[in-house]
């Protein structure tokens, strides 16, 4: 059952200009046009570039932006259309934890004090002894001491500062967390933890979280439905196992092939998909398929003119590409112009190969001018 549908979402930004009267003068289109559904008690993880919009649609699920148009339906009714007094009690069911715990920890407040605040807000505990023992019970489910109840934001380390972000959602009694990039700014050996953290929770107390990084590595193990984010928009949607095995559309093909491979032999010899050309701005995205300006398979005037839809290619892997079954099927080759640079790591380190004309390109995609996800 889903918990969270999205339909045709859209977060459009007025772009003000002029000194004495403020004229839009233009839009950012973060948002522009996201359908999607969210199971209970599962993870959809959401990834992209930075500035692809994936903030912007957490907070528009929550309401903390304007919706420009579309639904977000979360357990039946239209969070877009409510009031906002009964948005706001709506808010305790859904929470958001971020990427940077202390900027959103008052430094001033020691933790029971942080905790306690939401939970008075939402009418939760009868009495301060009742919000304390439920924020202690919420603390060692979080893995941190009781002592804490007592100290400051600033007495903790990264990690601990993202439990503290963690516990403050949980003593909510939330249905969907919304984490935006929860491990981002912890070390590598802090965020499995994390994660794990994560997982646990989910599973003892039956949550369901939309997981956003920018980084398909942090999502891969959590997520259990992937969606792939450019320019606000999907590119593509898949279960996890089945986008980690086969990425269709090329944006993300050149996503997987960045993501290490654990292997010593492998990770040497693979290719690597280097896109060309800066992300376009938001503000101006291309028109078409939003990702012609830097694809390697673009063609001529259908990809420039003609934004593909999300279609379902089978077992619930949507895909945005015009050309995703005869990219699959190495029957289309990439073109001369944006030919995806493969680089091939030597003795002396990382070159290039020789320019290859791309109908040097094997069939089956093996030749020199293709390109391969990892
Ligand atoms: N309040 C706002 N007003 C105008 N533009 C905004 C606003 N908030 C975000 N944007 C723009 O919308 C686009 C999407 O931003 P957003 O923060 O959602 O991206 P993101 O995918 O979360 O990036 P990151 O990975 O860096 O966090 C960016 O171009 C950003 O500058
Ligand atoms: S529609 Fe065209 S430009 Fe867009 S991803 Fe597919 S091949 Fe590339
Ligand atoms: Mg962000």
């Amino acid at each position: 059952m889903s918990l969270l549908e999205l339909d045709d979402v859209k977060v459009h930004f007025p772009v003000k200009r002029g000194v004495f009267f403020d004229r839009t003068v233009g839009h950012v289109y973060a948002v522009d046009g996201i359908s999607l559904s969210v199971t209970a008690g599962q993870t959809y993880g959401l990834v992209g570039e930075s500035g692809c919009g994936k903030t912007t649609l957490g907070r528009a699920i929550l309401r903390l932006n304007d919706i420009t148009s579309g639904r977000v339906v979360f357990d039946g009714t239209d969070l877009a259309q409510l009031p906002a007094e009964e948005m706001r009690r709506s808010r305790r069911r859904l929470q958001m934890i971020f990427q940077d715990p202390l900027g959103s920890l008052n430094p001033r407040q020691n933790i029971e004090s942080i905790l306690a605040e939401g939970m008075a807000a939402h009418g939760i505990g009868a009495d301060r002894e009742e919000r304390r023992a439920r924020i202690s019970e919420i603390l060692e489910r979080v893995g941190l001491p009781a002592g804490a109840l007592s100290r400051y934001p600033h007495e903790f380390s990264g990690g601990q500062r993202q439990r503290i972000g963690i516990a403050r959602a949980l003593v909510l009694e939330p249905d969907l967390i919304i984490c935006d990039e929860p491990v981002s700014a912890l070390d590598v050996s802090i965020q499995a933890q994390v994660l794990n953290l994560l997982e646990e929770l989910q599973d003892s107390m039956g949550l369901t979280y939309v997981v956003i990084a920018h980084d398909l590595a942090v999502v891969r193990h959590i997520s259990d439905v992937i969606g792939v984010m450019y320019l606000g928009a999907l590119v593509e949607e898949a279960p996890s196992d089945a986008l980690y095995a086969e990425p269709r559309h090329p944006y993300t093909r050149a996503l997987m092939s960045a993501v290490p491979v654990p292997d010593p032999d492998l990770e040497d010899n693979r290719e690597r998909i280097l896109l060309r050309g800066d992300l376009p701005s938001p503000a101006a995205p291309p028109a078409g398929c939003r990702f012609h300006t830097r694809c390697p398979w673009r063609q001529p005037e259908r990809c420039d003119t003609e934004r593909p839809e999300l279609t379902d290619m089978g077992g619930g892997h949507r895909v945005a590409c015009h050309y995703a079954a005869e990219i699959a099927a190495g029957t289309l080759r990439p073109t001369t112009e944006l030919a995806p640079r493969v680089l091939h790591d030597t003795a002396e380190g990382t070159e290039p190969p020789a320019a290859a004309p791309a109908g040097d390109a094997a069939p089956d995609g093996s030749g020199p001018g293709a390109a391969r996800g990892a």
